[in-house]
């Protein structure tokens, strides 16, 4: 009976460290090699045609919006989005990498997923200080 119970432990102990090992930072795509970019020039154009129509004026989803620089630096309910300086640990960049379907943006079948060249842009834009 003892054994059984912690072999309990020992399941439910291994499922938590699964649910912390969910995210594979190793799979994201590289960051470009591009300087200087910028929310402005790069970044607000890839938003605009992917995330607008559900984190923008007319609706927030998760209470985000991404149609300005302060908007995406504020985040959502689950803010900071954007660690400024660490793409890696960024959770809008684990969701358009789609790391975990369950949070893929944009949402499975509601618009195309960004390219590896996008999230790469993204990733530079966040890791020289998302300005
Ligand atoms: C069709 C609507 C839709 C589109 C398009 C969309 N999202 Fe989302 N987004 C959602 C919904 C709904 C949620 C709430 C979480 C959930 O239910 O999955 C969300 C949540 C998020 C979150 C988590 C916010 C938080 O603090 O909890 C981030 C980050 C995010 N979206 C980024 C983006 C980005 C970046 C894009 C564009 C590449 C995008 N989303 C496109 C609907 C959308």
């Amino acid at each position: 009976m003892k054994t059984f119970r912690n072999l309990l432990v020992a399941v439910a102990a291994g499922s938590l460290s699964l649910a912390a090992a969910d995210v594979d930072v190793s799979k994201l795509p590289p960051a470009s090699a591009k300087k200087d970019v910028t929310y402005a020039k790069d970044i607000k154009p890839i938003f605009e045609k992917s995330c607008f129509k559900c984190h923008g004026e007319m609706k927030q989803k998760a209470k985000l919006r991404v149609d300005s620089l302060e908007a995406v630096l504020k985040g959502g309910e689950n803010a900071p989005n954007v660690v400024k300086g660490n793409s890696a640990k960024s959770t809008l960049v684990h969701a358009v990498a789609r790391l975990n379907a369950d949070d893929a943006m944009p949402p499975d079948g509601k618009g195309d997923p960004l390219t590896k060249e996008q999230i790469g842009l993204i990733r530079s834009w966040i890791d020289q200080g998302a300005k």
